[in-house]
């Protein structure tokens, strides 16, 4: 959520950052700007893309130093005066901020009543005049401003600053907003994900909480909270710019969707034996045996991640006979949860930086309660203040409608629950040889779907006008409901429920005539003939019925007006299929209604406020 890139050597900074704030869009997109010293301090910035900003930006913009932002907002609507950077009242200092400032207004009003202006309505400004006034007042260095500063603010913060008084520093602090420093040869960068940096250094050093870091073209130097110099470890990134990159494709949700059966491979890599049936989940071995003996798994994610937890709830409870509840992270605190020693957390987050589910796990682990990750982004915030966890190896997702995550995320939660089921012998090994043979056909399944789409096409074309959706399941099928509604909201903006099949006639039934679609789920066998009852009700009430049915299914194709037939599979896997025309269908509507797919209004990916 919002983005930003710092650069220090001896390239012209404002293209290195314009570029790397082209990567990190899908972060935030509201508005775009830079700041660079060239001998004194320029800025430009705007409401818009990045694309918008780079037209600002002339060749005479060539300092070797520099910042860049690109925005979510979160306080101050999104225009030009509250693009990022920020400045201080003398002109000589910016800051770009990620996060939330929330004593924002007890300092505005100590600044005002110093004498400051403020130009802006955003919380970031305060912070950049509440550094100028440390450096005005005592004389101090720009890195002990900051610290100053940073005392005084309560909230959420990735900052960065450059002041023209110093041209040869970029100041970097972080709380509870992810930065981290590309470290090169004679140049350095700072981001706050790792995409920006790559096509310049694949070594990089990641922020802690309450650390500060100033970086000069030659290192750097970074301190803890309270001002103890720190070693830190630098990190080889295993990222290349292919993964980055749209390879052809026209959108990166359309890319993602295609390269889930690499992702799902990729996951099971080394990991599944279908011979000896065994998992081998590195990241969790040394706490298997507090998962064996807990009481009960509580799972903690948001959107899309907490679909894929509602699925993980059906495999641990069927496979692994331990109690699951899904919890939206969000709420996890607010409750007073009953959570503590015995048992265990699963946090799922496909950016490893989600600030609701970082707050869920940490209230968690403070109560005593083993915490596990789930995580895509490697070295993210989530991935290491979990006590263990397992990565889902499912490449950056770029598309702010997460897909590929979704599925990997799935193929996770099924290993660990067929190894937790081995050890505490609720299944066989006989079953969990037939389990792990079938899982490892998946990615092949994933691909029959994606070979001829022309189906799911013609159907989107039919829809497209659609201005209400449902969407239906049992069992397994019904988190693929609810994730296939949340899918065609956000990208083509219509309005779509999901709900457990049975619920309709408990309410939405009250919904249904000739102008509704109603997709329903129909790949779960156990639960095939209460599902053809459902069909036959929205039959009844003439509602348009898109069945995801499988091969042999037969009698739901020949009840639904429209049906994407998917490869038949264990009911413990259909999700990892079932959920691919789904992802297909919300991708062509919102292709024909000309709608923004990879940047969809008002979202972010990676939501690092709460
Ligand atoms: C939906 C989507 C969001 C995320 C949610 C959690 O397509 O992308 O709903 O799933 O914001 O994000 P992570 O998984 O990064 O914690």
């Amino acid at each position: 959520m919002c983005g930003i890139v710092g650069y220090i050597g001896d390239q012209q900074a404002s293209k290195i950052i314009i570029e790397g704030l082209k990567r990190l869009e899908y972060r935030g997109y509201d508005s775009a700007g830079i700041a660079v010293l060239n001998g004194k301090l320029e800025v430009k910035k705007g409401k818009g893309k990045v694309s918008n900003l780079e037209k600002m930006v002339t060749s005479a913009q060539n300092g070797q130093i520099g910042i860049g932002h690109t925005r979510w907002a979160t306080h101050g609507e999104p225009n030009d005066i509250n693009s990022h950077p920020h400045t201080s009242q003398n002109g000589k200092m910016a800051l770009v901020h990620n996060g939330i400032i929330e004593n924002y207004g007890t300092l505005k009003k100590k600044l005002t009543d110093q004498g400051y202006e403020f130009y802006s309505q955003t919380d970031t400004e305060v912070v950049a005049k509440l550094i100028e006034s440390f450096l005005v007042k005592d004389n101090r260095s720009l890195k002990k401003a900051v610290q100053h500063a940073l005392h005084q603010v309560e909230g959420t913060y990735g900052i960065a600053i450059v002041h023209s008084d110093y041209p040869d520093q970029i100041v970097v602090a972080r709380k509870g907003s992810p930065l981290l420093i590309g470290v090169g040869e004679g140049e350095m960068l700072i981001a706050s994900d790792a995409s920006a940096v790559a096509a310049y250094t694949d070594k990089v050093v990641y922020l802690d909480d309450g650390e500060l870091a100033v970086i000069t073209k030659e290192g750097y130097t970074v301190e803890s909270a309270n001002q103890i110099e720190l070693t830190k470890e630098v990190h080889e990134l295993a990222l290349s710019l292919e993964e980055i990159e749209k390879g052809g494709y026209d959108h990166f949700m359309l890319k993602e969707i295609f390269e889930q059966p690499k992702a799902i491979s990729d996951c099971l890599r080394g990991r599944i034996n279908s011979e000896d049936g065994t998992i081998t989940l590195g990241g969790i071995e040394d706490v298997m045996d507090k998962l064996v003996n807990a009481k009960r798994v509580v799972i903690a994610a948001c959107g899309t991640s907490w679909h894929s937890g509602l699925v993980g709830e059906y495999l641990f409870e069927y496979l692994a006979k331990v109690p699951v509840e899904v919890e939206y992270a969000s709420e996890f605190r607010y409750k007073e949860p009953l959570i503590g020693e015995g048992d265990v957390m699963i946090a799922i987050s496909q950016s490893g930086e989600t600030a609701d589910t970082l707050a869920a796990l940490r209230e968690a682990k403070a109560r005593g309660a083993l915490v596990l990750g789930v995580v895509n982004v490697v070295g993210s915030t989530i991935a290491r203040e979990t006590d263990a966890g397992v990565y889902i190896h499912a490449g950056p997702e770029i598309g702010v409608a997460s897909t590929k995550a979704f599925t990997a995320q799935v193929t996770v939660l099924t290993m660990m629950a067929i190894k937790l089921g081995l050890e505490k012998g609720t299944i066989t090994k006989t079953r969990a040889t037939e389990l792990i043979t079938e899982l490892s056909r998946i990615p092949a399944k994933i691909e029959e779907v994606l070979e001829d789409t022309t189906e799911i096409q013609r159907i989107s074309n039919l829809f497209s006008y659609a201005p209400n959706f449902l969407y239906l399941g049992r069992s397994y099928s019904f988190p693929v409901a609810l994730e296939g509604a949340l899918k065609l909201k956000e990208i083509s903006y219509i309005h779509a429920e999901g709900y457990p099949a049975a619920e309709m006639k408990h309410g939405p039934i009250a919904l249904i005539d000739e102008m509704m679609p109603v997709v329903v789920i129909a790949a779960t066998h156990h639960t095939n003939d209460k599902m053809i009852s459902n069909i036959e009700e929205v039959r009844a009430r003439k509602g348009r019925i898109i069945a995801i049915s499988t091969s042999e299914n037969t009698e739901v194709a020949d009840l639904a007006e429209f049906t994407t037939i998917i490869p038949e599979t264990m009911d413990v896997f259909s999700p990892l299929v079932s959920v691919i025309p789904l992802q297909l269908l919300s991708y062509y509507i919102a292709v024909n209604r000309g709608c923004n797919v990879d940047q969809p209004r008002n979202l972010a990916k990676s939501v690092t406020v709460e």
